[in-house]
């Protein structure tokens, strides 16, 4: 298992002796504003249920996510979270390789290492174009790669608007694309999902439900291609992964249209003020991103490794972007959170020794 994830908070509560709720969390990206209550009821009314085994093809979650995206129900599949098909997509196809742009999250070199791809990385600038991607396709030996895109990319916070990313998998059709929208709820207006476009045969969109709806300990995500790639990842996966909480849970937040639209609103108007307070700090130079996080360059002699030892001493936990390929020491990645939470994490930065 890659080692390098942000928000591992029982390691830093052993470390520090802390409890969990001490520690302000600025290294996982989920939704500053929580669980929404409907499904928090949900969640809680399913465990009359857990005395029998969950749907294994999660039937109503499905009729569900098949409302909300418009899409056939034999076109979704659900996991435990989008984890489970990062790692049984390269496992269920034998493709030649995997090609990753770099920077990007991290799971998909392992996830096609552990199923015996070779991989290519691509190292790319933190904003790219999309022709520069295409170029790195156009290089390519033959057919049958696996190609992973992280749109909006994890951890650069850049996107590209759903025509491009349409654009460049049409263009390729030969390969066979994995889009994961993780944080594409995250951006008022949608302006960057596939899945408003009528998908294509070499394709599958990654949808994580525990970001945006903030359940990542509870575990859901959808998965959305052909019928054919459908049924070849359910052929080859695990029954019962997604346990009768978490499908109750998600049927519910499913439906959750103005949450996803008021988190949008919030989190824009925060991370234009986040931004705005990190910037008169000595030796930090936050980057654009379009979502609920955003890179820091550091300057001015900070390193990452020291920087959030230093702030762990202070119960605050940043994501050192030293542990990312494509990135370096000189880069930290920070989540959007809440005015007091982000007030408590200047303060902690003005405060500190040298
Ligand atoms: C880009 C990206 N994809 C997928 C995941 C995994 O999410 P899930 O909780 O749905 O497994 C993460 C988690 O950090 C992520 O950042």
């Amino acid at each position: 298992m890659y080692q390098g994830h942000g928000g591992d908070l029982t390691a830093v509560q052993d470390q520090l002796g802390l409890r969990k709720e001490e520690i302000l969390d600025f290294s996982t990206n989920v939704n500053p504003l929580g669980v929404p209550g409907n499904g928090l009821k949900a969640f809680r009314n399913s465990w009359a249920e857990i005395g029998s085994y969950p749907d294994p093809y999660c039937r109503a979650l499905r009729r569900k996510a098949s409302i909300r995206y418009g899409l056939p129900e034999n076109h979704i599949l659900a996991g435990n979270g989008t984890t489970e098909f990062i790692f049984l997509i390269p496992r269920a196809f034998q493709l030649k390789s995997a090609v990753i742009f770099c920077p990007t999250y991290q799971d998909y070199e392992e996830a096609a290492r552990l199923a015996g791809y070779p991989v290519q990385d691509a190292f790319l600038k933190l904003t790219p174009d999309i022709q520069d991607l295409h170029a790195v396709l156009s290089g390519l030996k033959g057919e049958n790669h696996l190609v992973f895109l992280c749109n909006p990319n994890n951890p650069t916070g850049s996107y590209f608007p759903a025509e491009n990313v349409r654009w460049l998998i049409k263009t390729h059709p030969g390969h066979l694309f994995v889009v994961d929208e993780a944080y594409a709820d995250f951006i008022a207006g949608e302006s960057v999902s596939l899945l408003r476009f009528p998908l294509e045969k070499n394709v599958i969109v990654l949808r994580s439900l525990t970001k945006i709806f903030s359940i990542p300990g509870l575990r859901l995500g959808l998965a959305f291609a052909s019928e054919e790639i459908i049924q070849k990842l359910n052929d080859a996966k695990e029954p019962w992964t997604v346990n009768t909480p978490a499908q109750r849970a998600g049927e519910t937040l499913l439906g959750e249209k103005s949450f996803i639209e008021k988190t949008g609103r919030f989190v824009q108007k925060n991370r234009e003020r986040f931004i705005k307070k990190l910037e008169p700090v000595k030796g930090f130079y936050p980057l654009p991103s379009a979502v609920n996080f955003f890179l820091v360059r550091l300057g001015e002699g900070l390193s990452a490794g020291r920087l959030k030892d230093q702030l762990l001493e202070k119960k605050i936990l940043i994501r050192n972007g030293g542990d990312i390929k494509g990135l370096g020491p000189e880069y930290i990645r920070l989540a959007v959170k809440k005015e007091i939470d982000q007030e408590a994490l200047v303060s902690a930065l003005n405060g500190r020794g040298g």
